[in-house]
């Protein structure tokens, strides 16, 4: 049986993480405490946990502001606070931006990874309550033709800096597990959207360009596949796999959803036209195409009978109604999205958490 009492997540500012952490505590069958590890980067955002401050701060929920590429910082947390399971998702997350600037994707991805697997080695011995979950992504795979999916068994072949990171970090957690007895599990999964996603990412850069009236950039042809799940959908598959899962196990998951972008950017632009009862070509005529990405990995699709199969996962329904869902909170979160952009809640970092 596995402890679940002392939840170590990392990256839990960020926006797969933060969602997770609310999906966490509002699961009546979890009982324990979160603790969350996060350097707050750009991409970390402690505000997106506010209400769950105000709900669990200090008796159910944890801040901690600390960097996984410093060894020391993680093991005490592991010490100060017994951890005995670790849901990873800290890392650069942006393909782009590994384009542009590969090293701190080498660091956090790779080293950071290392680190953590270093500390549930030394400190859990050979206990096996615990469990070690990766959180990583369908792009390890690489990139498919028109037809097919990746499984669980596909052979792993990544094209950008980020994939190849996250690619080496997977090899290390299996490695620790096969080596070491470190119990593990590993998920990999398709693109996610929803709420408090950093507006770097298409689905809310192209909402936000919308609601701004501003260009929507599609790159290259527009024709690049990608398979759509929703947030909580995820994290109900992480919860999942963390309670039942099989150790030393990988599970797919996807949204068996596949849209080429150019067909996403449309339905995103006719959603805002039917909102605002403008013709639909007003927000049509904002998509322009720009130059491709380097490397652009042309379609994903991901196989996910593993985990309905042996765990009983499902994706909701909805995909539009997801869409709707999200559009409406970036609607509403205006000034979320302006505190981001101006760099103003780095200043409300400081104020609220550094400073104790
Ligand atoms: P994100 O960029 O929104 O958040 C990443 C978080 O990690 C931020 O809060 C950031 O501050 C933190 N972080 C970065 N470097 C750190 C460090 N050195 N130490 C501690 N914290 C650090 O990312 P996301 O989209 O929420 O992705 C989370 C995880 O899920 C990643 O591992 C990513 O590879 C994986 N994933 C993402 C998707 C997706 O569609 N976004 C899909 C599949 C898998
Ligand atoms: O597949 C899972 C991965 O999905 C995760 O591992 C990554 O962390 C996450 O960022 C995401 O990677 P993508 O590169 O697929 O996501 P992004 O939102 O950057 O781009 C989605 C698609 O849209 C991709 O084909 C590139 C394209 N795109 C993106 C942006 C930002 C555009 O056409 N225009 C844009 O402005």
């Amino acid at each position: 049986m596995r402890t679940l009492s002392n939840i170590l997540v990392t990256g839990g500012a960020g926006f797969i993480g933060s969602n997770f952490i609310h999906y966490l505590l509002s699961q009546p069958d979890f009982k324990g405490r979160v603790i969350n590890a996060d350097k707050l980067t750009y991409a970390g955002n402690p505000e997106n946990l506010t209400d769950i401050e105000e709900r669990f701060g200090g008796t159910r929920y944890f801040f901690e502001q600390a960097d996984i590429c410093k060894f020391d910082t993680i093991k005490s947390l592991f010490r100060k606070y017994s951890i005995d399971t670790v849901v990873h998702f800290a890392a650069e997350s942006h393909v782009d931006r590994s384009i542009f600037g590969p090293k701190d994707f080498i660091e956090t991805n790779i080293v950071g990874t290392f680190n953590l697997l270093e500390c549930a080695r030394n400190l859990w011995n050979d206990r096996k309550d615990g469990l070690f979950h990766h959180v990583s992504t369908d792009e390890v795979f690489g990139s498919l033709g028109d037809t097919g999916s990746f499984s669980e068994a596909t052979p792993y072949q990544p094209t950008s800096p980020y994939s190849a990171s996250k690619a080496a970090s997977d090899h290390l957690v299996r490695a620790y597990h096969h080596t070491y007895g470190v119990p593990v599990t590993i998920s990999n999964c398709s693109n996610n959207f929803g709420p408090r996603q950093f507006p770097e990412k298409m689905i809310p850069l192209m909402i936000l360009n919308l609601l701004e009236e501003e260009p929507l950039p599609v790159y290259g042809d527009g024709k690049n596949v990608r398979d759509w799940l929703y947030v909580d959908d995820h994290s109900a598959a992480l919860w999942l796999i963390i309670r039942k899962g099989r150790e030393g196990e990988t599970y797919n998951i996807g949204g068996e959803n596949e849209w080429r972008n150019i067909d996403l950017v449309h339905l995103l632009c006719d959603k805002m036209a039917e909102a605002t009862g403008r013709e639909k070509d007003f927000y049509r005529k904002l998509i322009t195409f720009v130059k491709d990405r380097p490397g652009h990995d042309r379609r994903y699709a991901i196989d996910c009978t593993k985990i309905k199969k042996e765990l009983g996962w499902k994706q909701s329904l909805g995909f539009s109604e997801n869409l709707d869902t999200t559009i409406r909170w970036y609607r509403n979160n205006l000034s979320w999205v302006d505190k981001i952009r101006s760099g103003e809640y780095k200043t409300w970092i400081q104020r609220n958490y550094l400073n104790r």
